[in-house]
C-alpha cells in the first residue's frame, strides 16, 4: 500500500512550519537510527525536545487528526510523534527497512511501525536529487511531492533517499501503528468512473500514472474490481461517486462491521 495524501498541510500551516524551521537547531540524523540504518544515513535532524520540534509536531498532529484520507488509509491506532529532517548537498539515506518497533523518547511507550510516513515541507523546486525510492511488490516507486503533501508506505518495504545535488530537502517523518497490522487486510476500494476520477485530479503537476489516457484508467479500474470480486474477504468496495459524507459513512460502516472496531478508540 502506497498512498499519497495531497495537501495534508494548509498554506497557513505550511507557512507556520517553515517559519519554525528557518532557525531550527539541526543536529546529526543518526541519533534516531537503528544500528544497521545508522551506517547508511547522513542527514540532519531536529532534536526531539527542542521548542521548534514541539510546535512543529503539534501542527502535523492537528492536520492528521482532521484528514479523512489519512484515517481511511492508515486506520491509525497510534502515531509516533513526528520527527523532522533536512538533507543538504551530498547527504542521503541508503536502502534500509525501518525498525519494527519504536520507543517514544522519554516514555515507556512503544509503537509497532506498520506504516512509514513522509510529509514534504518544502517544494521540489528547492532541490535536486532527494527522491524517496520505495520498493514494494509492484516495483520501485519514485516519490518527490509538493510541499504539504504526504506519502504513506509500508514500513517493511526497502526504501532510500537519493543524494541531494542542490538545495535542501526538508520533511517530517514518522510511523503509524495501524489498527490492522497486515497491509493486505487494509484494502478498501473507493470505486469511481474513470472520467470522474480524472476530473478530480488535483490542480498542478501530475505524475506519470495520472497523465495516462482514459482507456488506461478504465482498464485499471476493471482490474481492481475483478480483484475485489475474487477476494471479497479482503476487499471492500465503496461507491466514491456519492457525496463525501455518504462515502465517509460507508467507510465507517466497513470499519465497524468488518473489523469490529470501536471508532471512539481511534486517535492520533
Ligand atoms: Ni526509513
Amino acid at each position: 500500500m502506497i498512498v499519497r495524501v495531497p495537501g495534508l498541510l494548509s498554506q497557513e500551516q505550511l507557512a507556520a512550519a517553515r517559519a519554525l524551521l528557518a532557525d531550527a537547531p539541526w543536529g546529526d540524523g543518526r541519533a534516531t537510527a537503528g544500528y544497521q540504518s545508522a551506517k547508511v544515513k547522513t542527514n540532519l535532524q531536529l532534536p526531539e525536545d527542542c521548542e521548534e520540534s514541539v510546535k512543529l509536531r503539534d501542527i502535523v498532529l492537528t492536520a492528521l487528526e482532521r484528514n479523512p484520507l489519512f484515517i481511511a488509509a492508515a486506520l491509525p491506532a497510534r502515531v509516533f510523534p513526528p520527527l523532522f529532517n533536512r538533507y543538504e548537498p551530498g547527504m542521503n539515506f541508503g536502502a534500509h527497512v525501518d525498525n519494527a518497533v519504536r520507543q517514544i523518547a522519554n516514555t515507556p511507550r512503544r509503537i509497532r511501525t506498520d506504516i512509514s510516513a513522509s510529509l514534504y515541507l518544502n517544494p521540489p523546486e528547492d532541490y535536486d536529487g532527494g527522491e524517496l525510492i520505495v520498493e514494494d511488490t509492484y516495483g520501485s516507486h519514485n516519490v518527490k511531492l509538493p510541499a504539504g503533501d504526504m506519502i504513506l508506505y509500508p514500513a517493511t518495504s526497502l526504501h532510500r533517499v537519493t543524494p541531494i545535488t542542490r538545495g535542501a530537502r526538508i520533511a517530517s517523518f514518522f510511523w503509524v501503528q495501524s489498527m490492522v497490522k497486515d497491509d493486505g487486510e487494509r484494502t478498501i476500494l473507493f470505486d469511481l468512473e474513470s472520467e470522474e476520477g480524472l476530473g478530480r485530479r488535483h490542480p498542478g503537476s501530475h505524475d506519470r500514472l495520472e497523465l495516462e489516457a482514459l482507456e488506461f484508467h478504465q482498464k485499471v479500474r476493471r482490474g481492481y474490481l475483478e480483484l475485489a470480486q475474487k477476494d471479497p474477504d479482503r476487499w471492500r468496495v465503496i461507491d466514491a461517486a456519492k457525496p463525501l459524507t455518504v462515502v465517509q459513512a460507508a467507510f465507517c460502516r466497513v470499519l465497524s462491521e468488518k473489523l469490529a472496531i470501536n471508532l471512539d478508540e481511534v486517535s492520533v
